[in-house]
């Protein structure tokens, strides 16, 4: 069998480097010019679009991104919710049941719930899907899309439990299929479709694989600005956003801004150094979900404890999930709660010790049995008229003195995820 061979202008070693032609032009800058000058691939019109820009959105999270996350995101303003990363074969198959009580859609496979949401949310969600199969990925997106806003594709998870199917961060390795899913989705999928990457190594690489996603016709791109192999605790790289940004503006495509987000402690110098239309929040989100309030954060460990475990028990949320959600939930700093560190301290330590919803609810004396009154009140908020531009919002209510809340970006309050690269996985993946 011929062998094909990749004939480089000047074989290394072939000439001291002194008299080596230097290229004028770097040969990935010039696929990306290519890429912008192509026309796009699927020109698309829905009949519900997404608006993605001027928005804090409640980021994609294993875990804490469930049902009762999302529903106090919005209801403290979050523009946009991304769900969970839901794997294509486990959403595939799964039996839909609607409670006719709560309203609680829930999908379904065996035992225990694999997703499940609520009507009031169905404008703003946006429901993310790992995997590494187009046909798969369409799938799983026919599976749900009747309950959800628009579809997301994971392209930046650096477990193993995701690259090792080719899913999730391992898709930037394999730019062909990550496309092709990306056109079998738009294909198919009569809803707005997004996607959710990490920068690669280098910017001329990164930039190259963003002018191919973006020339699909994919209403929105989130750039998770840190490169698969670095932990959540190593700063974002908001500097290599700016390059991207603008091939979004010539492609008409928002780009959102994933990283470091603290809500409106940085919005603006955010916005500033990478001109990003939208910021997407995670780990300070999961702190404090009403930190997308443009009035201000409110105390954890009293209102949100309390909105929390009422939601929790009318939905009937696995006591897990809600026990690990408490726990993510840090304890406010002054002002915004008044309780001293030795308060917090049994707080935190009710929680480790609780077994059920009604449990840690007597022992932080939180009055239960307001569940249908909270989620109708967060029904109406979410129904209010929302205002599309949420930083001019911030702004206005700055100028009008009715913010209340300090900067909160205490790295006392930082706390490791469940998702970081562990030191051993970042290992493994740099020998492999
Ligand atoms: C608990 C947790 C679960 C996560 N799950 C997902 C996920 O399902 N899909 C995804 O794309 N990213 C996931 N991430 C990554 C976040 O969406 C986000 O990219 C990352 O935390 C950086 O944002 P931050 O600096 O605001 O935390 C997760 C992060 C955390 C903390």
């Amino acid at each position: 069998m011929p062998v094909a061979t990749i004939r480089s202008p000047s074989p290394v070693g072939s000439e001291a480097p002194s008299k080596r032609p230097r290229l004028a032009v770097d040969p990935e800058a010039n696929l990306v010019d290519e890429q912008m000058a192509l026309p796009l691939e699927y020109i698309k019109s829905y009949d519900r679009e997404l608006d993605y820009r001027n928005k804090l959105v409640l980021a994609p999270m294993v875990r804490t991104g469930t049902l009762p996350t999302r529903l106090l995101a919005l209801h403290y303003g979050a523009g946009l919710v991304w769900s969970p990363e839901v794997v294509d074969k486990a959403i595939i198959g799964s039996e839909r049941t609607v409670d006719p009580d709560t309203g609680i859609i829930t999908y379904s496979k065996g035992q225990g719930p694999i997703f499940y949401t609520h009507p009031m949310e169905k404008p703003y969600l946006i429901f993310q899907i790992g995997t590494s199969d187009p046909e798969l990925a369409v799938k799983a997106a026919q599976t749900v899309q009747q309950d959800v806003a628009g579809i997301d594709l994971n392209c930046g998870c650096p477990k193993p439990f995701s690259t090792h199917s080719g899913m999730g961060a391992a898709l930037l390795s394999t730019p062909d299929i990550l496309l092709n899913i990306l056109r079998a989705l738009l294909d198919a999928i009569p809803l707005p479709i997004s996607c959710k990457i990490r920068l690669l190594p280098t910017q001329p690489s990164t930039l190259l694989i963003a002018s191919r996603i973006l020339r699909t016709g994919i209403r929105n791109l989130t750039v998770h600005c840190r490169t698969r192999d670095m932990r959540s605790s190593e700063p974002a790289i908001w500097d290599r956003l700016s390059d991207i940004v603008q091939l979004g503006k010539q492609r008409g495509v928002p780009i959102i801004c994933n990283g470091d987000g603290d809500g409106w402690a940085n919005w603006e110098s955010i916005r500033n150094k990478t001109g990003a239309d939208s910021v997407m929040l995670a780990r300070a989100a999961e702190r404090n979900p009403s930190v997308f309030s443009p009035t201000g954060q409110v105390d954890t460990t009293t209102e949100i404890f309390s909105r929390l475990l009422n939601i929790a028990q009318r939905i009937d949320n696995p006591w897990g999930n809600t026990k690990f959600l408490l726990n993510q939930f840090k304890p406010s700093p002054p002002p915004i709660s008044s309780k001293s560190k030795a308060e917090k301290k049994v707080v935190i330590e009710a929680i480790a010790r609780a077994k059920s919803v009604e449990e840690i609810a007597e022992k932080l004396q939180i009055q239960l049995g307001r569940g249908e009154e909270v989620m109708r009140d967060i029904e109406a908020r979410i129904r209010e008229k929302r205002d599309p531009d949420m930083f001019a919002e911030r702004k206005q209510a700055e100028a009008d003195g009715v913010t209340a809340d300090p900067i909160v970006n205490d790295i006392s309050l930082q706390h490791a995820d469940g998702f970081e690269v562990g030191v051993g996985q970042a290992a493994i993946e740099r020998s492999s």
